[in-house]
Order: C-alpha cells, then structure tokens, then sequence
C-alpha cells in the first residue's frame, strides 16, 4: 500500500551525491551535485538538504564520498581522514541528533574494516549508507502507520515546518502520516503554517502536499491559535530534531507555541520521529544545543526583499524544545509511545539495543 513520495531528494551517482536544492523550491524543482565534502558541508549548512533525517542521510554520503576520494591506501590515513570527516561534516549543523548518528554508524565502519584493502573498505561503507537509507524509508512508513491510527476520517490537521519526503529519503513523518491516513481512504485536511523566517512550510509543504493530493491551506504562523479557538484544528503532528531522555524535543522554531496553543485548547499535540531523533545521553531538552542562524534570514524576506530597518538587532534561534509535560504522544517505528516519557523511552530503548 505505502509507496514512495514522488521526489528523491537525494541520491548516489557513482563520485557524486545528487540533491534537491531546497532553497529554489517552489519556484523551480531543481538537483544539483555536490562533487566535495565541503559542498556537502555547505549544502546542509544552507539547507539546501534540510530535514532531520535527511541530514543525517547526507552526511553519511558525504562521509562516503570523502572516504572514497581520498587517495592514500594506508590503514592509519584512511582512519584519520574518517575522524576528520566525521567531526567536520558533523559541525554543519548543531541541532538534528541524526546527523551525529549516521556518522557515527558510518565511522563504525571504517574502524570494523581498517585492516582491509581500501576496496573492500568503500564498499562495506557504501552497503551501510544503502541501509541506512532504506531503514529510513522502511522507518518513515512504520511511524506513519502507527500516526494514522491516531487520525479519524474528516479531521483538520495541523503542522509546522516540513517533515515530509523532502525532510527524510523519501516518505516523511509528519507528513507520512497524512499520507498513510489518505492511503487509508481518510478524508483529511491540512493546515501548514509557513514557518518563517525561511518558510519552509509555505514553500515545501504546500508544494509537496499539493502534488501528493492532499488537500492543504496555508496559514500564517500567528494565525494558529485563532485556528485552534475556532475548533477547525483536531490534533497536531510534528516532526523532531533530537528528543531527549525525558520526552522534551527540539523542532523548527515556533512547535513550542503550537504545543501550548493546542495544551489551552485541549487538542492532541504529537510527536513523529524515528527512534534515531531520540538522545538518551540528553536528561531534558534544555541541555540540547540550538542552532542560531544569521540575521539576513529574518531582516529579508527569503533573502530578497528588506523587510526591516538595516542595522536592527536579530535574534534567530532556529529551533525551539517542546516540554514533555505539552506532548500527548511520540510516534516513532516502534510504536505509539505515551507518558511518562522518561520511562517509556527508557524501557523501548532498552529493548531496541537489545534487538541490534
Ligand atoms: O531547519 P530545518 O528545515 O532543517 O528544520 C527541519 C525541522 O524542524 C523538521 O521538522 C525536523 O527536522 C523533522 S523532519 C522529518
């Protein structure tokens, strides 16, 4: 039944990673390669590959594709330049735990296959970013088959940011689960908010709901809780960045007033995430780093148009944490996870680390 989403954004090509530029979306649909690690750096420095899980999937082909560009066969240089490539491509962005998680999965490679020829090496690693990529496809559609068992026939559903198959390999989240409840026969509508400063709502959710058939309404970011006061919001699905220990978690900038909009109007507010977004050496979501960007994001509107005064001063956190405590459910491919967090959490991760 599930299927994937009709865009790829992102893909090996032999000595090249081919990527969406998210940024000209939804002007024009448009790949571009990056033929270096400092071009991957970059295109996830400025999101032109965004998303969690999507940044982590990048990071582990850039891994790749640094590890297979380098020319030395020696054991003790191809293990340096890995830990170089991983503290690097690492430092891109601070806050989406997954980009620290597949490199760590990638780099567990090099290390179990240091002593073997370079060869055998690049393709053992190759093998693992397969699958890791398709876990994620396979995760994004577990999540969202759990998510849809949570929305009914004829609900308004409401999100922020975009956690869809433009933020992960292919299928989404959030979005996965508006998708699965559609592939369910589900009458749904979505409102998006447009997430600024950088409006990924506006400019990737619409555009990706819309050709995904899903009937969605733009909505700007203050205009949610009105929304809420008037009963056209019947639950709220969001995605994840990193989710610490005790249920807290870090998502786009604006999920925290959503939460407590949709806490004073007693509408379900969840969580979707692969288990790989959970952080158990974070207690709480204070302790998770925040990512804050430049001012000319928030100065102009999508860096084009000035739309304040030069020189005002800027503060530009990209993400906020949500406390547990405004969270009904975390919705990961292990199933439906409710409070207390910190027990649930402990007690599924537990039981996964023992599977693996
Ligand atoms: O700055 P971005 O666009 O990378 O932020 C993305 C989000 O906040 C998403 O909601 C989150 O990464 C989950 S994506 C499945």
């Amino acid at each position: 039944m599930t299927q994937k989403t009709f865009v790829n954004p992102i893909a090996w090509k032999k000595d090249r990673i081919r990527i969406i530029d998210q940024t000209k979306l939804p002007v024009v649909l448009s790949y571009e390669d990056c033929q270096s690690v400092s071009d991957v750096w970059w295109a996830i420095k400025k999101l032109k590959v965004r998303g969690a899980p999507l940044i982590g999937i990048a990071g582990a082909l850039g891994f790749l594709l640094g590890m297979q560009k380098t020319k030395s066969r020696d054991p003790r240089i191809l293990l340096a330049t890995a830990k170089r490539l991983k503290v690097y491509l690492n430092s891109s962005r601070p806050t989406a735990v997954n980009l620290h998680w597949a490199l760590s999965l990638v780099f567990k490679v090099v290390e179990e296959n240091q002593n073997k020829p370079k060869l055998e090496m690049i393709l053992a690693l190759k093998k693992e970013v397969e699958r890791i990529i398709h876990e994620d496809v396979q995760m994004c559609f577990q999540m969202s088959a759990y998510g849809s068992r949570l929305v009914k026939s004829g609900d308004s559903l409401l999100t922020v940011c975009n956690a869809g198959g433009l933020a992960t390999s292919g299928y989404g989240t959030a979005l996965g689960v508006f998708y699965r409840a559609k592939e369910e026969s589900k009458k749904i509508k979505v409102y998006a908010c447009e997430t600024r400063p950088l409006l990924q709502g506006a400019r990737l959710t619409t555009w990706e709901l819309m050709h995904n058939h899903v009937d969605v309404t733009l909505i700007c970011d203050n205009m949610a809780a009105d929304l809420m006061r008037r009963k056209k919001i019947d639950a709220v699905f969001v995605g994840a960045d990193r989710i610490a220990a005790n249920g807290d978690f870090a998502n786009k900038i604006g999920t925290y007033s959503l939460a407590v909009a949709a806490w004073y109007h007693k509408i379900p507010f969840y969580c979707v995430a692969p288990f790989s977004t959970i952080d158990m050496s974070l207690a709480e979501g204070r302790l998770i780093p925040i990512e804050e960007r430049g001012a000319e994001e928030v100065v102009s509107l999508y860096f084009k148009k000035p739309i304040a005064p030069k020189g005002i001063h800027v503060f530009n956190p990209s993400f906020d944490v949500t406390p547990a405590s405004l969270t009904t459910a975390i919705i990961t491919e292990q199933g439906i996870i409710r409070p207390s967090f910190r027990e649930n959490l402990k007690e599924i991760y537990g039981y996964v680390a023992k599977k693996s």
